[in-house]
């Protein structure tokens, strides 16, 4: 495993000129692409991940899988399992680490999703937009604060949607809160927290195939690989993006400056030392690198003086912990740690009041797909993000997150790690909508007030092997 040092770029002077040269081409954010009727998909990663949409896309209807993608060949099965069970018929691109390439270049193909690590989720979007393609990516959608800006070119350029698959928007309560902001429950939104803490030591440290470099559970260790040479929030996304849309940021109100300050590493290295004694091979070079701290919090002051706390510890053994509390004039909420709570005043309201203001703003959305959602991944959340975003390309739509959306909550990857690195220095965040964000309208359209909805659902599939993957089993026991 090559490992760089932490780099600590000029991001000051690389917005500041990129700022400069952004004109919106095309404002992305009410882009309505020509209808597609039946959506053809190609899937590029299928690890962990991409195989988890696979099994949603082939529950949507109007939903062909043209492509599986995959470098590792091996891995190719792990979506076939499900588009053979499902009678889809994908053209395999495999065996080279650029196959993603005659992928996106497909010509019967009007999706492309994107579900490999993360330093290749820019190229490879771009890459998907420049061949016609509308992209969908998995979180962030970039790591380096250039990529941020060049989506949004490409998007822009292109006229292609790009989404950043942000799945916990669509967890039940985050939709619930969601319809609660956009009703006044909260009043005026004064502050609010997320944070993506979770324990994910034995994933990122587990080797799947003992004692050979280049393999972990995660392809290639490249979540250790990049605790290793990075610093900052790495996955923002999860805790802020559901807050960003409740906040109505990029749309009314905009994220202004931030800072951020990290935590060492109790951790990580020590969970490697201690690996190293029974297999010295894999473990001892892993355990002598300088991992990034474990819990790393960022504070955000958007222009009209609201407040944000972002945090994302992975390495902390503790429950999953998302947080997701907001906190108005009127009324507030919260999330973690369970359960979910309601107050309109100094105390949370009880069980069965929270149940009923659960009950009424609780989305179309959520009650169109009811307890199929169950079998899927996230709460449900994977097949609700899938299924709308496949409704919309079908019915015209503007996407319920845009790439102005992607670029400004990935952005604080390469933004936490610069004020970390700068003893917590504030830093300003980037306005990629070039100042639309004052008028652009609102989007998750989780009630279809402006059409949709029309998208069947298909009965479940059964593999004829169990694809479900380890992580995704470990987090359904996580949360019952
Ligand atoms: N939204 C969520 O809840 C959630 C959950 C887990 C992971 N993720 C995101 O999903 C993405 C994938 O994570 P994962 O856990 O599946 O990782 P993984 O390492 O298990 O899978 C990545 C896959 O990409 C393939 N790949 C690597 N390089 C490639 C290339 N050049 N061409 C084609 N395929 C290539 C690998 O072979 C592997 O099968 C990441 O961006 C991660 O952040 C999101």
């Amino acid at each position: 495993m090559q490992i760089e040092a932490v780099r600590n770029p000029d991001l000051v002077t690389l917005n500041r000129q990129y700022s400069a040269r952004h004109v919106t081409r095309h404002n992305m954010t009410k882009f309505r692409a020509p209808k597609i009727d039946t959506v053809r998909v190609g899937v590029i990663g299928l690890g962990n991940r991409g195989p988890n949409h696979v099994k949603a896309l082939v529950q949507i209807g109007n939903v062909e899988i043209r492509a599986l993608c995959d470098k590792t060949p091996q891995q190719i099965q792990r979506g076939l399992a499900w588009t053979q069970a499902a009678g889809h018929e994908p053209t395999i691109h495999t065996g080279s680490e650029d196959a993603w390439q005659a992928c996106c270049q497909q010509a019967d193909l009007d999706l492309i999703f994107v579900c490999t690590p993360i330093p290749l989720h820019a190229p490879i979007s771009i890459y998907a937009m420049r061949q016609g393609k509308h992209v969908a990516c998995e979180v962030p959608a970039a790591w380096e604060m250039a990529d941020c800006w060049k989506l949004v070119q490409a998007a822009e350029e292109t006229r292609r949607h790009f989404m950043m698959l942000e799945n916990y928007s669509y967890m039940t309560f985050q939709l619930q809160t969601l319809m609660m902001a956009k009703a006044g429950f909260f009043g005026d939104i004064v502050h609010a927290e997320g944070a993506y803490n979770t324990s994910k030591v034995n994933n990122n440290l587990g080797s799947k195939a003992k004692g050979t470099w280049g393999t972990g559970n995660y392809t290639d260790w490249w979540w250790l690989k990049a605790y290793a040479e990075r610093r900052g929030n790495l996955y923002p996304t999860h805790g802020v993006g559901p807050i960003a849309q409740i906040m109505d940021i990029n749309r009314g109100d905009q994220f202004d400056y931030m800072v951020s300050m990290e935590s060492g590493d109790f951790n990580l290295a020590a969970k490697a030392r201690e690996l190293a004694q029974d297999d010295p091979d894999t473990y001892t070079p892993l355990s002598k690198l300088a991992y990034r701290g474990n819990m790393n919090t960022t504070l955000i002051r958007t222009v009209r003086g609201r407040t944000i706390v972002v945090q994302h510890d992975a390495h902390t053994p503790q429950p999953h912990n998302l947080i997701h509390g907001i906190y108005g004039t009127a009324g507030c909420a919260l999330f973690d740690p369970p359960p979910p709570r309601i107050a309109t005043g100094g105390h949370w309201v009880d069980e069965s009041e929270c149940a009923a203001i659960r009950e009424r703003f609780t989305p179309e959305l959520a009650r169109k797909l009811g307890a199929s959602t169950e079998r899927h991944g996230h709460g449900g959340s994977d097949l609700r993000m899938d299924w709308h975003l496949i409704d919309c390309l079908r019915n015209g739509l503007p996407l319920p997150q845009d790439v102005y959306d992607a670029a400004a909550w990935s952005a604080l990857a390469p933004l936490s790690q610069w004020s970390v690195l700068n003893r917590s220095s504030a830093i300003d965040i980037p306005d990629f909508t070039a100042g639309a964000w004052k008028t652009n309208p609102r989007n998750m359209d989780i009630n279809f007030e402006d059409g949709g909805g029309n998208t069947d659902l298909l009965p479940p599939v059964e593999p004829a092997t169990d694809v479900d993957d380890a992580l995704a089993r470990q987090w359904a026991q996580d949360h019952g």
